[in-house]
Formats: C-alpha cells, structure tokens, sequence
C-alpha cells in the first residue's frame, strides 16, 4: 500500500513513518492500516523504534541460541541441613539484625503473564484454593508481615519502626489490575508507604522471518522484555536510587508462582552476608532428571543457570557415581543481590549486555485484509532477558540448598495438571502445616487429604506454635490470627 491510501489525520507524519518502515523492510505494519483514532500512539511509537538495534537484536539472538556451550556441574552448594545449629542460628540472627535495621528489601517479580496457569488476571491475584481462600500476594505479604515481627523482636524494637520495603514487578500486561488489587485489600496490612510497583520493559514481538508484528491494527505486537527486564527498569523507574537512599543494600528476590515462598528468609541472608557475595541462589534438589526447573551449572567456567529447556538429555539424566543427578541444583527464582552488585554493571546492561533468549510462541496477530489470526502453531518469536544472566558477573555467587518441600510449591500449569499445579501446591502448602503442627506436639487427625493451613501471621517458619502443642485438631484446620 501507498502511504497516500492510507485514510490518515496526519499525512506527512504518516508518509514519513512509511518511508522509514520500507527502509527497514517493516512496511506490513502499515498493513491493514492504523485506524484514524489509533494512528497519533502508533506513529509515535513507530517513530521511537530503533530498528537497527531490534534487528541486530533478532539476528543476534538468533544465532546465539543453538551455541554449543561448556558445561560443567556446579558443586559450591551449601545445604541447610549440614549447618551446624550454631551456625544456623547464627545466621538467622544476621538476618533477622539486617531485616531490623531496614537493609533488606522483597523484590517480586510479577510482570510475567499467566497463561499456562489458564488465568487472564495477574498470578498474584490466583486463590490456589486453601481454606482461607487467600490469593497468592496475601501470603507474601503476611509472610513479611510475619518475619518483620520477629525482626523487631530479636532486636527489642517496635515492630513498626522495622522498614521491609516490598517491591512488586509488574508488566504493562499486569501492572493496573495489579496495583488495584493491593490497593482495594489495603496492601494486605503492609505500611503504604512500603509497597512500591515499577514495571519492566517491553519487547516488540517479531516473525520466525524478524518482521516486526502487529496485534490488531494500530497496535505493536508486544510481550514483557522478561523477568532480566528488573535491572534496567529498577534503574530506569527510579526504584533503585530510592533503595539506595533508604539504606537498603540487599535485595531478596523471588518469583510470583512459589506459594511456600519464605520472603525475606532470615537464615539465607545471614548466610549471603557470611559469605560477603555478590549475589545468592537458593536451591532445591531436582526431584527428577527432567523436571521443568533450570540448574545451576558452570557455563564456560562460570555459574550460570541452564534452563530445562537449554539442557541435553544427556546432561540432565548424567549423574555421579553414586547415582546423583549431576545437574541437581534448582533455581526455584529466589536469589539475593547484594544492591551494589546490581547498580555496579548498570551502564553495562543498558548498552545491551544481557544476552536475549529465543522463545517461538504462538502469537495472536492479524492478517493483511484485518481479519484476527489466532495461530494453532508457533508463528512468531518473543525475546527475553532472563534474572540470572547476571550471575556470571559475580565476583562471588553462593548457593544454599533448603528442603524442597518446606520452600517450593510452584503454581504454574493449570487445575488438574499432575504437576507444578493449584492442585499440587495446595497439597504441598497443607502437608507443610501439618508437619509443624505435630512438630509442636499438636495432633491432626481426620482424611488425609483435608487441608490444614497455618496463616503465616501465626507462624513464619514452624516458630510460635507452642501454645499448640496438647491441641487435639480435626481436619480441615484453619489457623488465623
Ligand atoms: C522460572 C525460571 C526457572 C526456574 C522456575 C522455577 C527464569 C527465566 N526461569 O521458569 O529457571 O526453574 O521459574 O519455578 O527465571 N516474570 C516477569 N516478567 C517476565 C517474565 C516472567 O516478571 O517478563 C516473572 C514471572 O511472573 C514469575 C518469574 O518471573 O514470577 C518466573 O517466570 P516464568 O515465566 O514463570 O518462568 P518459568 O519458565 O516457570
């Protein structure tokens, strides 16, 4: 089409967007034409487009995936369990000073969109079905709530003179229904003032071919630039200074689909402290040689985390002579950053120094005639910078391993899916609070499989439940504060 047919409230805007986009081979997204009242946003943000770079982007990214890398087991894994319990507490009581002295931030990732969960709203909002028919953020929020408390108490202060800023990630898929949410249940009891949103950028979407595509007419096919996306966008938002200034030097950082997550774990940042890192990964032994979860390895010499599905058959069945998985160490997206590793490499990042990762979705779109295209195989790839690109550039990266069924309950298929579902982390999340319920000396009987949920208002990690301990519960339990 000729920029002259286009119906247009700005021809010479629209002419010169046209000859732009025939420069750069990007002329179909002219076609169908922008209607009139989207044309002002979509020319502007055509003209903000440095093709060039997304084209070198693509190539790049491209030719860099099928790269043969060398891989080697990363063994530096301390596990919680072979702590003594002098040192364990030990760091526990760091963590819980530097929790009390307001050095430690919660960083959620949040911008990711829901889709294999079936849900169109964000992951955080999802009731994962537990008797109190809490979503997803109400626990963590309770659970920072709840380590806050015993921050105030190991260091004899009032509790609402610890600071625990809770800093949420979101997308511009999930950013206002987000922020909604916390604002209509009152932040979950969190300070106002300590719950602070930023957003991560976004990536056009392009063709197995690199054409940039179009989601209706008018409008950029668009995904979240993944969850890599959180350092520039700390920076960028401002979120980063702000840290700084409020004397934050740590970042906990964990994702939106772990129920069981144990924010701000006091134990893992004394450990992180102890070791003067860089930054920490908190691990989990594989349960099995092909469970969807990435692995801490050494790529070429350094730590890096080998996603599932950048992992060979071969390497992820290998094991030691003992019959252990070589590639044993989860990355379950609960890290720690120290905040000046993070603002140290961000010129870096910003000029592009994080590698993109190739994923071929299946990508609504629309064809050149307007009709909508809802493609039953990939027909598009989206780019993203995954969190853990940055390990390789730690001067020192440790990982401690925790027992998986106390801090990994994923929510990420579907209702009825046989794993990593509602389902499974519901019965992941029930079983936890049994288990410290009879630990405290309570009894639980009744089904199996009736639900017992303890709030983390009433206990962080097993800790106040004493006042239990002759308690006779029948199953389904609820304890709330
Ligand atoms: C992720 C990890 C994987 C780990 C698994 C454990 C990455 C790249 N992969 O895989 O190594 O074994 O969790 O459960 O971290 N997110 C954003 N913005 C985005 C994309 C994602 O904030 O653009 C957030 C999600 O909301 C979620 C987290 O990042 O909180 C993980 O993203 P997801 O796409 O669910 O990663 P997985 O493939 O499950």
């Amino acid at each position: 089409m000729c920029s002259s047919d286009l119906p247009t409230r700005n021809l010479p805007a629209m002419a010169a967007i046209a000859s732009t986009l025939a420069d750069h081979d990007q002329s179909q997204l002219l076609t169908p034409p922008p209607p009139p009242e989207k044309q002002e946003d979509f020319l502007a943000k055509l003209k903000a487009l440095d093709y060039p770079k997304l084209k070198s982007t693509f190539e790049t990214s491209l030719s860099q995936s099928g790269e043969s890398r060398n891989l080697a087991p990363f063994k530096d894994v301390t596990d919680v369990a072979s702590l003594s319990a002098e040192t364990a507490a030990g760091y526990r009581a760091d963590g819980l000073a530097n929790i009390a002295q307001g050095k430690t931030c919660a960083l959620l990732l949040a911008g990711g969109q829901g889709t294999r969960l079936g849900s169109s709203s964000p992951k955080g909002c999802y009731n994962i079905g537990m008797p109190s028919n809490k979503p997803l953020f109400q626990y963590y929020c309770e659970r920072i709530s709840a380590v806050k408390r015993l921050a105030a108490a190991h260091a004899g202060v009032d509790e609402a003179t610890v600071r625990l800023p809770f800093v949420i990630m979101c997308s511009h898929a999930t950013s206002a229904e987000t922020i909604a949410f916390f604002e209509k249940h009152d932040n979950f009891g969190l300070p106002k003032d300590q719950v602070i949103f930023f957003n991560q950028g976004t990536m056009p979407c392009f063709t197995l071919e690199g054409k940039l595509m179009l989601a209706a007419p008018g409008e950029l096919a668009e995904a979240p630039d993944g969850n890599g996306g959180m350092y520039v966008a700390l920076r960028e938002s401002g979120v980063l200074t702000r840290l700084q200034k409020e004397g934050v030097t740590g970042i906990f950082q964990f994702g939106v689909d772990n129920c069981l997550c144990h924010v701000a774990e006091p134990t893992f940042l004394g450990f992180c402290q102890a070791q003067g890192a860089d930054c920490a990964v908190k691990t989990v032994a594989k349960l099995h040689a092909h469970e969807s979860v990435g692995v801490l390895a050494l790529v070429n010499g350094k730590p890096e985390v080998v996603e599932y599905s950048e992992l060979s058959k071969e390497m992820a069945e290998a094991t030691d002579a003992n019959g252990a998985l070589l590639y044993s160490a989860s990355h379950i997206c609960v890290n720690w950053f120290s905040v000046a590793f993070v603002a140290g490499f961000m010129d870096e990042i910003a000029a592009g120094g994080m590698p993109w990762h190739v994923a071929k979705k299946k990508i609504p779109t629309v064809a050149p005639d307007g009709s909508a295209v809802k493609p039953e195989v990939p027909n598009g790839i989206k780019l993203e910078l995954f969190i853990f690109d940055t390990f390789p550039r730690a001067r020192k990266l440790v990982a401690l391993q925790v027992p998986r069924e106390e801090e990994f309950a994923p929510v990420k298929n579907a209702p009825g899916s046989s794993s990593d579902s509602p389902d499974t982390a519901r019965a992941l999340y029930s079983q936890l609070s049994r288990r410290r319920l009879l630990a405290a000396g309570a009894t639980v009987s009744g089904d199996e499989g009736a639900l017992v949920e303890v709030s983390p208002l009433v206990s962080y990690a097993g800790e106040g439940l004493e006042s239990y301990a002759d308690k006779a519960l029948q199953a389904p339990v609820h304890l709330e504060k």
